[in-house]
């Protein structure tokens, strides 16, 4: 086996064609993979003409001459807030519902296009009032509420930028992000409403700019939670005062194909965060294009719903911008997904008629780990396409996800992307592909991503290795705000001896015998047991395909004998804690992984823990998990989304 191979043992075999009568209905044809591959600059040129309305032309695709700076479109003027308004009620669907917004405390609104083009427009007036323009940071901090998509529409229709701070971050990570892009506004509520209370979002934005010299001139706050705030004269202004009072009219003007769009700064599991750049022509284009076909989107009569918050890229890409460029009608809600009860989500696609549904497989396995009978309790026979995104989708929770909520039938497209890609990269396309459980399968029509070993070389398929995007693509990142150089050396230097640049993304991949590409979790994730590579997300999907287990992370922990050695964490169903002692539960579990992928596999140690160390992204921090695996202190946990989770499973296992 040669070592630059990451070792694929678990064996997936189900195969799940498209129904005819789905085929038969998609707007996505073969046709796409042709076009792209005859001529992928011409289909991508093809696609902005079709998906984005130009206020001026372009007339070059793609400007690649000075790697790994990419421009598109770029002698293009767009105005992207146009492309997501205004067009649409110019061509007669003013009154289609734009959003249909569910509060968690069951208020409600809807908001047509015409009605959504209007409020953008007074906010775009209000801002421009406060001396917002081209070139000017708007930080948005905010609750899912309609206000935080006017905020983004009405900051990119006068050709500044947004940097949208997930409203759970803290007063400090709300500061570092307003300094690091010199935000000169900021967006906010006095609070939101989750798990049954309101949490405050106008108090975090005091304590942010309480220190020192700030780069903000105004906070402009919506209210929303009817809680108290401080307000500071001069700085401070409502919302509603503001954008009421201001002029309806707006004329929105272009801007050029690679004006600074938005920046959004990533997770970042270790060191600074980066502040992801993305500019306007490019990012539209593929985020539009890659709406309407992965999700076979029907604009006149399908209901959309991504449950991501704007705070994420997902909610970039497929909350705001590529649903309202394409006219769809989605639903957003503001709340958690079981407050008051563990049926609210399945409550909200009965109530709205959802037919496209975009999630995350942690949200499935906390739905799987609750137990099927609750969604069965609900009528969700209006959806018919499902989707995932965020890390790989175990098979076991893929299985559930097509019986239970897509009743058996529902094709899932499983999408891979990242922050910094912009919009999906690899994904099957309903009524296309044939479906396979866990993995992600076929690029995007148009995009060009190899596996390659640590050589450079691409791997053989059957194999494993690293996934690189080798062409640029439209929706990619531009840089990292302020630091060309973190920019390069991040994702560009990992293969100084290919004559082209290619965009390294940090995740392990397997490809098949077809071709289809299997994610097999960051590179950091993989661990090398006796001199074989494994995946950790490989190890999670045998032990969540065991019934007992709801949740499972794994890690790599040092070992003398084996070099790594296979950490399990598992959380237990609740109906079958007393059914096993916890030995006994490891125990089996072990045999099970054994049984799954091969003795190579089995963990050293498997911990029964009631709680696993998550991101407010729902990302599970492995890393920490890593430091009890190996007996170290536990490192940084302040972006954990429950900081006191690490205490607890330390204690536990004392
Ligand atoms: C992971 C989220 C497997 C991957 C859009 C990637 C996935 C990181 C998938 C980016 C998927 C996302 N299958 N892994 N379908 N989607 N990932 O920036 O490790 O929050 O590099 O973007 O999530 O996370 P980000």
């Amino acid at each position: 086996m040669p070592s630059n191979s990451i070792d694929s043992l678990l064996h997936e075999t189900r195969r799940f064609a498209p129904t005819a009568e789905f085929s038969a209905q998609t707007g996505a044809s073969a046709d796409l993979y042709k076009a792209a591959k005859e001529d992928r600059l011409e289909f991508w040129a093809d696609k902005a003409r079709e998906y984005v309305h130009w206020h001026k032309p372009f007339t070059e695709t793609l400007d690649w001459s000075t790697p790994p700076f990419a421009k598109w479109f770029a002698d293009g003027e767009l105005n992207v807030a146009y492309n997501c308004l205004d067009r649409h009620v110019l061509a007669g669907n003013g009154d289609r519902v734009a959003i249909h917004w569910e509060g968690e405390p069951g208020d409600n609104r809807r908001i047509t296009y015409a009605e959504l083009t209007a409020e953008v427009k007074r906010a775009a007036n209000a801002m421009a009032a406060l001396g917002v323009g081209q070139g000017d940071v708007v930080a948005i901090y905010m609750p899912l509420i309609p206000e935080a998509i006017i905020a983004m529409l009405a900051t990119v229709r006068l050709g500044a930028a947004h940097s949208v701070v997930f409203g759970g971050y803290s007063a400090e990570s709300l500061r570092s992000r307003i300094d690091d892009a010199s935000a000169t506004l900021v967006v906010t509520a006095d609070g939101g409403w989750r798990k049954g209370k309101v949490f405050p979002l106008k108090a975090a934005v005091d304590a942010a700019l309480a220190t020192g010299e700030s780069t903000v001139k105004n906070v402009l706050v919506v209210k929303r939670g009817d809680n108290d705030v401080q307000w500071t004269e001069g700085r401070d202004l409502w919302w509603h005062d503001q954008v009421e009072a201001a002029d309806p009219e707006h004329e929105a003007q272009g801007f050029p194909a690679e004006n600074p769009l938005f920046v959004l700064y990533t997770s970042g599991t270790t060191g600074k965060p980066k502040g992801i750049l993305h500019t306007s022509g490019g990012y539209l284009t593929q985020a539009a294009f890659t709406h309407k076909n992965v999700f076979d989107l029907k604009p006149e009569t399908d209901v959309y719903w991504c449950t991501a918050d704007v705070g994420w890229i997902t909610g970039h890409s497929y909350v705001t911008y590529g649903p309202l460029a394409n006219g769809a009608t989605q639903v957003l809600y503001e709340g958690t997904p079981d407050t008051p009860n563990q049926g609210r989500w399945w409550e909200i696609i009965q109530k709205y008629g959802v037919s496209i549904f975009y999630t995350a497989p942690t949200a499935i396995r906390s739905f799987m780990k609750a137990g099927r009978q609750i969604p069965e309790q609900y009528d969700l026979r209006s959806i018919r396409v499902l989707g995932s995104v965020g890390e790989p989708i175990n098979p076991e929770a893929w299985i559930w996800y097509r019986n239970v909520i897509g009743a058996g039938t529902a094709p899932i497209v499983d999408t891979w992307w990242q922050t910094e890609t912009g919009a999906i990269m690899v994904s099957g396309l309903p009524g296309l592909t044939t479906l396979k459980p866990g993995a992600a399968q076929v690029t995007i029509p148009g995009i060009k991503i190899d596996i390659l070993g640590e050589d450079g070389t691409r791997v053989d398929p059957p194999n494993g290795g690293l996934l690189v995007v080798s062409e640029p693509w439209p929706a990619m990142l531009r840089g990292i705000w302020g630091d060309p150089e973190r920019f390069k050396e991040t994702y560009w230097s990992k293969f100084p001896q290919l004559d082209s640049p290619k965009y390294f993304a940090g995740d392990g991949a397997h490809v098949d015998e077809d071709g289809d590409i299997w994610l097999l979790g960051r590179v950091d994730d993989v661990m090398n047991v006796s001199g074989h590579r494994l995946s950790t997300t490989e190890i999670e999907s045998a032990l969540v395909s065991n019934h007992i287990v709801a949740e499972a992370a794994v890690v790599g922990a040092a070992d003398e004998a084996t070099g790594q050695a296979v950490v399990a964490f598992v959380i237990i169903k609740s109906n079958q804690e007393s059914a096993q002692t916890a030995a006994e539960a490891s125990a089996l579990l072990r045999q099970h992984v054994v049984k799954e992928i091969g003795a190579i596999a089995r963990p050293r140690d498997i911990f029964i823990v009631s709680e696993l160390p998550k991101t407010r992204s729902g990302k599970i921090m492995r890393r920490l998990l890593q430091d009890v695996a190996e007996g170290r202190e536990i490192g940084d946990t302040t972006t954990l989304a429950d900081t006191t989770v690490m205490q607890i499973i330390s204690d536990k296992l004392k």
